[in-house]
């Protein structure tokens, strides 16, 4: 949530702050803003709404023009989006701030400073820390910072600029995420690696309660006690290309079309002779079978892979799994002890709820195995396990080929436990995984019907709501498909066990009530017809989504989309493609912002 930046260097500060931010947009976009040094002054400009709203501006008033300085864009957490609330926030004379996540004490820490005679102009968490900044400030920078933190609670990152210091940008961090770009007599601060691509690749990784300062020439880091830190210089994996458009309309679109390569990237350096293997990742053959029950705890789209993992794993392993919402699982005391193994996937690897649902877990005693896309992110670095994703940069906030590797890594997971378990034969597993390493082409086939869904997007576009409906592996699916419109299309629309229809829910149904059924599995296919007949027969205007050889009747379907067939078990592999491709069509055709929808964010590290 928030993306923050921070330039030192010879270029046009403004100018770098804002191609930095544009990366980091999908962390937040109802404000943006930047405050630089002009001839040893800071001057901001900020804006509600999107970037290019403050660029507007400054392009009318004039952007401050200098060579250090920091940038932000938010998501509103304390005090709605305004220009007042927008980052950065001063602190006095002193010192000028912007900031990622939350300070959980700042009621009592704004009392204690409105009790020192201070007064606040925005409703921000942020600008309590900028004044108890500047309450602190001493003339010591580090001093000020390190007494600063000892007093706020939460989990955030800073940039800062203290007044007195025109040449430099102060970064902390405690939990939410901020790494240190290094070019040539340049320096970065940053959310993420992609603010900073444009310009380099080389960076540090700024670790809990550790401080950085940057200047032109130096970079150094210390610890609260102001004790120096040498650092380890990462190098990125991604280039610019990647994280760019490269001809696509939209980011969703594009990165709907890197799934097969993202699957590749995935899957085939877990395969050895045609037989899954994790190793690498820490997992084993006699390490899985010591495991009584598995949990899957994830947030969002990343939750609902977990889903599809709970059928495939309980399928071919026989072993419990239990996937849970994680701000859920950790505040109900779950049952969860030394001979269980927690599941965490997250595609940004810093969700807020995900991370301490895997820091609970590990608090008594289970194992944790992470499935995480983003490079040394902290659910990487805690978990004991680690399988990485290897989707690449993912920067439209609704998750498409992030769900699609996670959803891949499920699939080898379960058939490397139900293997080791002595569930399936060799035979058996070595098929399976040879299946999972054809889903690539298939869907590279599948996308190439895409027109076919466009046209069939048309009949969704004016409902107001709608329902989509599975049975086993096509209800997990249906929650995914669900989720995907509603985040993009603004149309509300639920995803229902299709037999549990009829408990209350089916109510909803008229001709106004558009119907999506996903029907894959030949074993349920003639109870999902059922259900499909039954809100038929109400008015409902029905979409069929279905393996190739389980095509619907006029009489039940409206409209079709046929999936070529592959192993049931494979089957949302494929099926999620068309899901996504309806939810992003209905996107555009409504003239929403497809990559940016409204009131989301891609890296939620707030509770
Ligand atoms: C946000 C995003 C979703 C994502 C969820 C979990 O809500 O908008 O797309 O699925 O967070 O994020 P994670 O990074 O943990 O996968």
């Amino acid at each position: 949530m928030c993306g923050i930046v921070g330039y030192v260097g010879k270029r046009d500060c403004a100018d770098v702050l804002v191609a930095a931010l544009s990366k980091l947009e999908y962390r937040g976009y109802d404000s943006a803003g930047i405050a630089v040094f002009v001839n040893n002054t800071i001057q901001t400009a900020k804006s509600q709404g999107r970037l290019e709203d403050l660029s507007k501006k400054m392009e009318q008033e004039g952007k401050p023009e200098g060579h250090v300085g920091i940038g932000h864009t938010r998501w509103a957490t304390h005090g709605k989006p305004s220009d007042i609330n927008s980052h950065p926030h001063r602190g006095g004379e002193n010192v000028t701030i912007v900031h990622n996540g939350i300070i959980e004490n700042y009621k009592q820490l704004k009392e204690m400073l409105i009790a020192e005679g201070r007064s606040f102009v925005s409703e921000t968490d942020t600008e309590v820390v900028a004044q108890l900044l500047d309450y602190n400030y001493n003339g010591n920078p580090l001093e000020t910072i390190a007494k600063t933190m000892a007093q706020v609670i939460g989990s955030f990152a800073l940039g800062i600029l203290f007044n007195d210091f025109p040449n430099r940008i102060y970064a902390v961090r405690r939990e939410s995420p901020l790494i240190v770009g290094v070019g040539e007599d340049e320096s970065f601060i940053a959310s993420d690696v992609p603010a900073i691509l444009k310009y380099t690749r080389q960076y540090y990784l700024l670790e809990h309660d550790e401080i950085a300062m940057l200047e032109e020439g130096s970079i150094t880091f210390c610890n609260m006690q102001f004790r120096p830190i040498q650092k380890k210089l990462m190098t990125a994996d991604w280039d610019m290309e990647a994280a760019e458009k490269q001809g696509y309309e939209h980011y969703m679109l594009k990165e709907i079309h890197e799934q097969p390569e993202s699957i590749k990237r995935t899957v085939m350096p877990r395969i050895e002779n045609g037989m899954p293997n994790l190793s690498e990742c820490g997992i084993t053959p006699e390490s899985l079978r010591a495991f009584r029950n598995i949990y899957i705890v994830a947030c969002g789209t990343a939750m609902h892979a977990g889903m599809v993992g709970k059928y495939v794993i309980e399928k071919l392993a026989r072993v419990p799994v239990i996937v849970d919402i994680a701000s859920e699982f950790r505040y109900r005391s779950p049952l969860i002890g030394e001979s269980d193994l927690i599941i965490i996937i997250s595609q940004s690897g810093e969700t807020a709820d995900s991370l301490a649902a895997m820091r609970l877990a590990s608090e008594r005693g289970a194992k944790t195995l992470a499935i995480v896309n983003a490079k040394g992110s902290s659910i990487a670095r805690e978990a004991d396990m680690l399988i990485y994703t290897h989707a690449g940069p993912e920067i439209a906030v609704a998750s498409t080929k992030a769900y699609m590797v996670q959803i891949s890594v499920m699939y080898l997971f379960a058939f490397e436990l139900a293997y080791a378990k002595g569930k399936i034969d060799e035979a058996e597993c070595r098929r399976l995984t040879a299946l999972l390493l054809e889903t690539p082409d298939r869907i590279a086939a599948l996308l190439e019907q895409k027109e076919e869904l466009k046209a069939m997007s048309e009949a969704l576009v004016s409902a107001e709501s709608l329902l989509y409906i599975g049975r086993g592996l096509d209800y997990a699916l249906s929650m995914e498909g669900s989720l995907k419109l509603k985040e993009i299309s603004y149309i509300h629309s639920e995803a229902y066990a299709a037999g549990e229809l009829k408990h209350g829910t089916i109510s909803l149904i008229d001709r106004d009530m558009p119907v999506i059924a996903v029907d894959t599995q030949p074993d349920l296919h003639k109870k999902t017809v059922s259900n499909i007949e039954e809100v038929k027969a109400r008015g409902a205007k029905t979409l069929v989504i279905c393996g190739e050889s389980l095509i619907p009747s006029k009489e039940v379907a409206d409209y079709f989309f046929a999936v070529p067939e592959i192993d049931a078990l494979l089957m949302p592999m494929l099926a999620v493609v068309p899901l996504q491709l309806i939810a992003y069509y209905v996107s555009v055709m409504r003239g929403n912002d497809v990559d940016k929808p409204r009131n989301l964010a891609k890296s939620v590290t707030v509770e």
